[in-house]
């Protein structure tokens, strides 16, 4: 395996025109991450040592995100600013310093494409250790325009040539440039400051290191990859082909896993989520950022799910929305119309019907009613309710926060509780119940006799 050292930069400078967004390009997002945390997350995967990323003037959001996603992964990143966009090539020379100091294979990445993998990076730097010194990811394109043409001579790559570059019978070829190339480092910063911007479009193009390399006897080399991998985000609609790519193969990839997918078209995963052995989910099931459920376990259709962490044996919905900062014990039950945010529940809870516990502490083997709601905000603040273990709460009980409710307590329903409640008490927050004899009769027979008289008005 690969000892030699890996420093992957990634291009962002961009403007997005095309998006049409107030937003950055790189901060769109798919599969719950922006477009850029997903190249950031591949070229950590597959072992840099050393990550830049080359962004925009006056783009503190893009800079902010990517360093956050990589104290996240755990990698060093350094951010380098192009206040000019003159191109690919003048772009990651802005990461010279980088370069200069880098041993190994350099790979560099753009911003917007969000499919690639770690096998791709792979097989780059394989081809580096077979012998290229460049090895360029190419694709054979259903529709090569826009794309960078590879002009090939036996195996190795001679130039690429930009579409607005390339003569009619080059723009025949099909074989396009996806973007991705690994440089030995050797000769990476040598090579970049090569390039000049005597094309079509006035750029210093990354593509060119090609030719600039074949006077000196430097070999390039193309590894063919499937093209769904190579697709950039330019547009909206292209953002949409992207997620859909990129949620079948986390289906895929949760379904080798061994979870069961009854409906896989119609569940939604992040690019995080981590489900173990024997989960078995629902259709139109989704997931945002931050779920891990271990198995066996169940979710049931319709389900919205978050920034949560699942017990073995759960079985969540159908119709249940866990939100963040949530945490669910072993065999919990969490059933329709209940909705869970920033709460702890202990082993064995249950919540089954139609109920809001929010900033909450559930203990084990508590049963939390039909109804029930945890009312944690008294217009300006949060506040929080603790629930001991084994209590029950009553249907359509409503526990002010902030409050304790303790061991083995029973709380009688239709309770509105504002004081904490002692370990073992049965509580009671109602008027109590009164009778008024005959009363009721009297009524419904009044009204029987009202509805008989218009009934005779023909009213
Ligand atoms: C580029 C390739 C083309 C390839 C295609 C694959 C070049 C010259 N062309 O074309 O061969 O087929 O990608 O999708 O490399 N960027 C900067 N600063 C700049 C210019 C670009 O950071 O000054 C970044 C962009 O944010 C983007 C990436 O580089 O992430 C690619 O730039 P883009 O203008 O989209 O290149 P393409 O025309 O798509
Ligand atoms: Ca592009």
């Amino acid at each position: 395996m690969a000892s030699r050292e890996l420093t992957t930069i990634i291009l962002a400078a961009g403007e997005g025109t095309r998006m049409k967004s107030a937003r950055a390009k790189v901060l769109h997002e798919i599969a719950g991450a922006p477009l850029l945390a997903h190249v950031m997350e591949t070229a950590s995967a597959a072992g840099s040592s050393a990550l830049a990323v080359v962004i925009g003037p006056d783009r503190d959001d893009v800079a902010d995100m990517a360093r956050r996603f990589a104290g996240k992964l755990d990698i060093k990143l350094d951010v380098f600013i192009q206040t000019d966009r003159l191109g690919t090539a003048h772009a990651a020379l802005q990461a010279g310093a980088l370069l200069q100091a880098a041993s190994g294979d350099v790979m560099i990445a753009f911003g917007d494409t969000p499919l690639l993998t770690p096998a791709t990076f792979e097989a780059l730097r394989q081809s580096l250790r077979e012998g290229a010194d460049i090895a360029i990811a190419a694709f054979t394109a259903t529709d090569p325009s826009g794309y960078g043409r590879v002009l090939a001579q036996g195996d190795q790559v001679i130039a690429i040539r930009e579409e607005k570059d390339a003569s009619a019978e080059e723009r025949q070829i099909t074989l396009c440039n996806g973007g991705l190339m690994a440089i030995s480092a050797r000769h990476a910063l040598r090579l970049l400051k090569q390039v000049g911007n005597a094309n079509a479009k006035g750029e210093y193009y990354l593509t060119d290191i090609v030719e600039a390399a074949r006077t000196e006897g430097v070999i390039a080399r193309a590894v063919v990859v499937d093209e769904d991998e190579l697709r950039g985000v330019n547009t909206r609609a292209q953002l949409a082909d992207a997620e859909a790519l990129m949620q079948q193969r986390l289906r895929r990839e949760a379904m080798e896993a061994g979870v069961t997918l009854v409906a896989p078209d119609t569940v939604f995963f992040s690019h995080d989520t981590v489900l173990g052995n024997d989960v078995w989910i629902g259709p139109h099931v989704v997931f945002g950022p931050g779920v891990s459920m271990a198995g066996p376990g169940e979710i049931l259709g319709f389900s919205h799910l978050a920034g949560c962490r699942i017990a073995a044996g759960a079985r969540i919905g159908p119709f249940a929305r866990i939100r963040p900062q949530t945490v669910l014990g072993e065999n919990s039950h969490i059933g329709n119309f209940v909705e869970i945010n920033r709460s702890t529940l202990g082993a064995d809870v249950q919540a089954n019907h139609l109920a809001y516990v929010g900033d909450a502490e559930v203990g084990r083997g508590s049963n939390i009613g039909a109804g029930t709601i945890t009312c944690n905000f008294d217009g300006a603040d949060k506040h929080h309710t603790r629930i001991g273990r084994d209590v029950f709460v009553g249907s359509n009980s409503t526990l002010v926060a902030p409050i304790t409710i303790g061991d083995e307590v029973l709380i009688a329903a239709g309770s509105t509780l504002t004081k904490n409640v002692p370990d073992g008490a049965l509580a009671f927050g109602r008027a109590r119940q009164s009778e008024l004899d005959g009363k009721g009769r009297d009524r419904v027979i009044a009204n029987q006799a009202k509805r008989a008289a218009r009934k005779a008005r023909g009213a």
